[in-house]
């Protein structure tokens, strides 16, 4: 404690009596053998007695860090427990935080007294109007955090903090869009996923007609294989939100209709090809036997007891720790020599997964290929050595290769085309949302 009170003491002669001085501080670190909250309480003590005005609570600590900065598998509000406990221990103003991004729950922790304020870091970023559009009474117009941490991952990269779903973060007055000028234009988006979804909405704002296709029943893409986990529902939130928008906006959405060739009969200034990805098909002999990693996580297809998943990257990962909620055994097969090998990720998120299948028991085998798929069999090669696993559901988390097969013969037709996102390159929502948006600030 001595350096915080030789800086509170320094601060304090440096602004005066009447300045506050609020000190973040973490009173449990969550990790065992680290500090508990005993600790935690005596140091909010004498902190509240070294004169300051308020205390900002953190909890965790970077062995834990998604503990301290949430990531999308954490809890609403997963910190307050500690925020409680050193509420009730202390006189001082108290600031809590942790995923209380709904203005409902913020609402509810202010009201219960469990804190004095809340605490908002991501969605910040992610909206920073969020104070305004609660106050104006318009929540629904608030875009989501997804629990994503590009932010932070572009941080610790030596870059600006970016966010997924708000392609302004930090860059507010350099990407805003061109003013009106009411010269008409149109846009084609093919695919409704977050990256055609976003362009079309910014096609909206630059006062363009946008006609949208998406081939299946309702708007989203990936972002529902992304979002129906149990532990991942943030990202659905964002569904709703861009769908929204979409309407809002004016998009002509239509759906259940996929765009072919056929339909390239409409002069269009710009074509979005945002179709997304489709799942690669190993080379191995039996693999369609499985099903497809997407079709289990949206509920298409139903998972038996005993599950085989080849691929443990971030699909596979969540994959197996959703579906270990009705299975008695969920095996992972990875031929690298770890899982989540190439997932770019920010390291909290890579921790909170890597938690989850520890604490869901998934079995993970790495350094193995896959050689052959049976019914209800699947054999593989580590070490030169051959093994079988019986099995009810094989699941092929292979992973995916981009939908751009239209792309050569749209610009035989079109002057303007560009691929962005999935159908790019199948990487993440940021790229999708960020690229959908800069397509469209770009025209000129
Ligand atoms: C299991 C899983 C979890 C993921 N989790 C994360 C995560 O946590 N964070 C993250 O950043 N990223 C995540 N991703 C990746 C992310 O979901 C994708 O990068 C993102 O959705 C890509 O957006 P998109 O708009 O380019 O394509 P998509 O979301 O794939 O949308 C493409 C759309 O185009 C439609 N379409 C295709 N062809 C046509 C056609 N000819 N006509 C009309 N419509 C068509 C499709 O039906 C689809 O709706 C995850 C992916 C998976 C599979
Ligand atoms: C991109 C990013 C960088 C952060 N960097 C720091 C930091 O350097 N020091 C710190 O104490 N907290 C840091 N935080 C945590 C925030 O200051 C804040 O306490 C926290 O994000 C609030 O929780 P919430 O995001 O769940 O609302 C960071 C958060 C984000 C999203
Ligand atoms: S980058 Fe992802 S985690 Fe960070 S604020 Fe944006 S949506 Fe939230």
């Amino acid at each position: 404690m001595r350096f915080t009170l030789e800086c509170i003491a320094a601060i304090r002669t440096n602004v005066g009596p009447d300045f506050p001085i609020l000190v973040k501080f973490t009173p449990v670190h969550k990790v065992e053998g680290f500090r508990q909250i005993d600790e935690g309480i005596a140091m909010a003590k004498i902190l509240e007695g070294a004169g300051i005005e308020a205390l900002h609570v953190d909890v965790g600590c970077y062995e834990a860090w998604y503990k301290a900065i949430s990531t999308v598998y954490n809890e609403e509000g997963h910190q307050l427990d500690v925020v409680k406990a050193i509420k009730e221990n202390v006189s001082l103003p108290v600031l809590g935080q942790g995923k209380l991004f709904d203005p409902k729950k913020a609402q509810e922790v202010v009201a219960q007294g469990v804190l004095d304020y809340v605490v908002l870091g991501h969605q910040m970023l992610a909206d920073p109007h969020w104070a305004n559009k609660v106050k104006q009474g318009n929540t629904m117009d608030i875009a989501p955090c997804v629990g994503c941490n590009e932010c932070l991952l572009a941080g610790f990269s030596g870059k600006h903090y970016y966010c997924a779903v708000n392609p302004l973060c930090y860059a507010e007055k350099e990407f805003a869009l061109p003013k009106v000028d009411g010269i008409k234009k149109s846009v084609l988006v093919i695919g409704g996923g977050p990256g055609g979804m976003y362009a079309a909405i910014t096609a909206r704002k630059r006062g363009y007609e946008v006609d949208l296709y998406e081939k299946e029943e309702r708007l989203g893409g990936t972002l529902w294989a992304a979002g129906m986990p149990t532990f991942k529902h943030d990202v659905l939130k964002l569904i709703t939100y861009l769908e929204r928008q979409c309407l809002k906006t004016g998009v002509n959405v239509y759906l259940n209709t996929e765009f072919t060739l056929k339909d390239a009969k409409k002069d269009y200034d710009k074509v979005i090809l945002s179709a997304g990805s489709s799942p690669m098909m190993p080379p191995i002999p039996g693999i369609e036997k499985a099903g497809f990693v997407s079709e289990f996580l949206t509920d298409r297809k139903e998972a038996g007891k005993q599950i085989v998943i080849i691929g443990g990257g971030l699909a596979g990962c969540e994959a197996a720790c959703y579906l270990k909620e009705n299975a008695e055994t969920v095996t992972i097969i990875e031929m690298q020599e770890d899982i989540l090998f190439g997932c770019d990720h920010c390291l909290n998120n890579d921790q909170a997964l890597r938690q989850m299948l520890q604490d869901n028991n998934i079995n993970k085998i790495t350094k193995a290929t896959v050689t052959k798929i049976e019914d209800n069999r699947v054999t593989y090669l580590q070490d030169n050595q051959e093994y079988t696993i019986v099995c009810d559901t094989i699941i092929n988390a292979a992973g995916f290769k981009p939908n751009d097969q239209l792309e050569d013969a749209l610009e035989e037709i079109y002057d303007d085309v560009t691929v962005i996102g999935d159908a790019k390159a199948p990487r993440k929502i940021l790229t999708a949302i960020h690229e959908g948006y800069h397509a469209i600030r770009v025209m000129e």
